[in-house]
């Protein structure tokens, strides 16, 4: 077959270079512009990268058009369904389904890797009992590149194994530690007997005093959560991984950088925002006036939780967590008016003229937070809820980075617009 390329021209000079149109194995095709600044001398401009691969992967797929997740081929509906967090943090890491065998070694090592070492924990003494956990997280895991020096060779395969499992087995240490210092109550260490979920759930809600069974129902709903929030290829935290991690930096300093590129609310931060608003709307009777505002150019509000930059048709991850929230509501017999006035949101929104023409549809975050809240998780640790279900897609996206022999520091060129040459005045003539 004959190579496929793309002809650009630049027509103030006439010039013109075709470059070779990639295909991967599925997804648009992509315009190798890699040789387009050395041949043509023109930079290509796309802020946001609304039109541009940033590399190459086999980690994850999304059709957007068509409302498609894969994790590795396989759907995330049915990863949602049969599988379990642990099991999908294998398959993103190492590309296969593991045995049995396989599975259960690295059980054994994710819970091995549970405590987080006696030093790491006086760094959360020194922050306010009010910070927000994510400022915690960022800090802690961070801080974690100062204590496993035996893991920090990223260019030695066993060191980068040893780095990945160490932080999907410690970030529930880390966060759950956050809420605890929050609360001012002890610190609860992991109970390797648990399963994942349910031992996060142990080190947020144990207390020496009490005794604590994690509910079933809740450890399968946020094992769920942890699932589908588990990669979403190159978003703009996973983006920051990758960023961070092309100049060698070490893997905890990247997730680090990660978890701040996913707080705010146009990101992993719009569960909590989502939360907020409901209760700021108040009642489903004032949801139009609220759906206007979101309308409104001169507002700066937004309908959080609605709108995705990929998905233009719907969110699969929102359909299956949306009957997940029923499901948990309804089997611990929770009632919330919050609930009510999500639901009025969404049918007046999904009815209305601009989100239809928009292609704005209840995103991931728009229900998430009904689960939580009924897990009793408050408000400021959702979006860690988030960053501990992303964490294998960060820790994966980056060992696949740093293995790829084409890579090279990321430097994105610019379009100045500044001031051009001029010479420096001295104060006094100003
Ligand atoms: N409410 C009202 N209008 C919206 C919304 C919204 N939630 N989202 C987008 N729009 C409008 C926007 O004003 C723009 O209108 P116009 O073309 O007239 O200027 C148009 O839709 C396109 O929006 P955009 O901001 O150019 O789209 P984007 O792809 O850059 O942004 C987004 C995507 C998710 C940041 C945005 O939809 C948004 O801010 N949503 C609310 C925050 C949210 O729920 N974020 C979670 C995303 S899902 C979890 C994750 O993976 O991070």
């Amino acid at each position: 077959m004959a190579k496929e390329t793309v002809t650009i021209t630049d027509n103030s000079t006439g010039k013109s270079i075709e470059v070779p149109l990639l295909r991967g194995t599925e997804g648009p095709p992509v315009a190798d512009i890699g040789k387009l600044y050395s041949e043509l001398g023109i930079f290509t401009y796309d802020p946001g990268f609304t039109s541009t691969a940033s590399c190459e992967s086999k980690i994850t797929y999304i059709d957007g058009e068509n409302g498609i997740l894969r994790y590795r081929g396989y759907p995330v509906e049915q990863l949602a369904q049969k599988s379990s967090h642990l099991e999908v943090c294998y398959l993103l890491l190492h590309g296969e389904l593991p045995s049995k065998n396989q599975f259960e070694t690295f059980r054994k090592n994710i819970a091995h890797h549970s405590m987080i070492h006696e030093g790491l924990k006086s760094f959360f003494n020194g922050f306010s009992r009010d910070a927000h956990p994510m400022a915690i997280m960022v800090g802690v895991v961070g801080a974690m590149s100062a204590f496993y020096h035996d893991s920090l060779d990223i260019f030695n395969t066993d060191h980068r194994d040893l780095s990945a499992d160490r932080i999907i087995a410690k970030m529930t240490t880390i966060a759950a530690y956050s809420y605890k210092y929050s609360m001012g109550q002890p610190f609860v260490y992991p109970n390797n007997d648990l399963s994942y979920a349910e031992n996060f759930l142990h080190m947020m809600f144990s207390v020496p005093a009490e005794r604590y069974e994690p509910n079933p129902v809740i450890a399968d709903a946020l094992d769920k959560i942890f699932i589908l929030h588990a990669d979403h290829e190159q978003n703009a935290s996973t983006s920051t991984v990758r960023l961070a991690g092309s100049s060698q930096a070490n893997p905890f300093a990247c997730i680090s950088s990660g978890i701040t590129a996913l707080w705010g609310p146009a990101h992993g931060g719009a569960n909590e925002a989502v939360i907020r608003m409901l209760m700021k709307i108040g009642k489903p009777e004032n949801v139009p006036k609220y759906v206007e505002m979101a309308k409104d150019k001169n507002s700066t509000f937004r309908l959080m939780g609605f709108g995705h930059r990929v998905y233009k048709n719907y969110d699969p991850r929102a359909k299956i967590i949306k009957k997940i929230a029923g499901d948990v509501l309804k089997e611990l017999n929770i009632h919330t008016p919050l609930l009510e006035i999500a639901l009025k949101l969404e049918e007046i929104a999904l009815n209305d003229p601009y989100f239809i023409e928009k292609k704005l549809y209840p995103n991931v975050d728009f229900y998430s937070g009904f689960i939580l809240q009924a897990i009793g998780i408050p408000l400021n640790m959702f979006t860690v809820i988030f960053a501990l279900g992303r964490t294998p897609g960060w820790i994966s996206q980056w060992m696949e980075m740093i293995a790829e022999p084409k890579q090279k520091i990321g430097r994105p060129r610019q379009l100045y617009v500044g001031a051009p040459e001029r010479d420096y005045i001295e104060m006094a003539k100003r």
